[in-house]
């Protein structure tokens, strides 16, 4: 209908998007003959009939295999090519793509061969587009810190930093000095926080961190005060629709709370998270939403503009997009 031709064409920023959650399978058997990676999975079938989830971690497990066949720079330049020619053709005028690194060192793929890649696909695609580097906060805050100092020799290649991976037991807290070091530095900060963990994880986000975004943030809705304040403060979420029903975060998309976000006046953002692993690009992602829940022209619009608005873009940069 005519919304869906609305929401597909209208210019939109993409905020939360993990560059090896965009790793499709066709490309992960592509790259592991090219590299000689050995896969557990027997063909492109085996390994799509793996992407079964029940919660955050039985992802990440599939995911963090799935970016094992990523060994030298052009590697990780064709995955970040191939999501810049999806996220044009769903009008995503700009995107700020968060990267493991953590993912890539451990495995002895140098920090140098990754940035230079991605970022290399981000100069080369008309889609206006950032990295923001990302935590892994299953490993130590001593680990982050080896790998910012690793990074810092390219820091002119990423304008953020990011907190990601198993959320449960790994609070934001256990990060606070290196995000301070980070802050000092001058970069933006972003972390997950309220995707499986607990409201409190967005409140420690916020008052530890010192983040400006909140990742997912969808559990903020089991405290008042905290969505009060999100609101008041205009904190954006960069929600994930088609991520949190595959993780089991909502059981049906019918029972995803986006409306309520937006209609507790919290700038509420659509995007795809792992769109390899969850079914969807941006405008999929959108559809999904827009199919299930009660929303009309009008929050398509205001989603479209919260993503500018939340967008770490100077704001006559935005102006262009819209
Ligand atoms: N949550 C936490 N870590 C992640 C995610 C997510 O949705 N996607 C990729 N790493
Ligand atoms: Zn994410």
């Amino acid at each position: 209908e005519q919304l869906r031709t609305v929401v597909q064409q209208m210019p939109k920023a993409e905020l939360h998007i993990h560059i090896e959650g965009s790793l499709e399978p066709e490309l992960i058997f592509a790259l592991a003959q090219r590299n000689q990676v050995k896969l557990a999975y027997g063909s492109v079938e085996e390994l799509r009939a793996a992407y079964a989830f029940t919660d955050l971690q039985s992802f990440l497990d599939i995911y963090y295999a799935g970016a094992s066949v990523l060994l030298q720079e052009q590697d990780f330049y064709d995955m970040t090519a191939a999501y810049l020619k999806r996220a044009e053709q769903d009008n995503v005028r700009h995107t700020e793509i968060f990267f493991d690194p953590q993912t890539h060192t451990a495995r002895g793929v140098p920090i140098k061969t990754v940035i230079d890649g991605i970022h290399r696909a981000c100069q080369d695609s008309p889609v206006s587009a950032t990295l923001i580097l990302s935590f892994l906060r299953h490993l130590s805050e001593e680990d982050a810190f080896a790998t910012l100092e690793e990074a810092l020799p390219y820091r002119d290649k990423y304008m953020g930093i990011g907190l990601d991976s198993s959320e449960v037991g790994n609070p934001p807290e256990k990060f606070a000095r290196v995000f301070a070091k980070c802050r000092e530095l001058g970069f933006h900060l972003v972390a997950h926080a309220g995707e499986e963990g607990p409201p409190a994880y967005i409140e420690t986000a916020l008052d530890v961190l010192k983040v400006e975004r909140i990742d997912h943030g969808v559990r903020c809705l089991e405290d008042a005060a905290l969505t009060g304040r999100l609101a008041r403060e205009r904190i954006a979420l960069t929600v994930c629709p088609l991520s949190n029903v595959k993780l089991c975060v909502f059981e049906r998309m019918e029972q995803h709370n986006l409306l309520q976000l937006l209609d507790a006046g919290i700038v509420a953002t659509v995007n795809s998270d792992d769109p390899a692993y969850f079914g969807g690009y941006m405008n999929a992602n959108f559809v999904a939403t827009f199919e299930a829940l009660p929303l009309g022209l009008s929050h398509a619009q205001r989603l479209a503009r919260n993503s500018f608005s939340a967008a770490f873009l100077p704001a006559q940069q935005k102006q262009k997009f819209l």
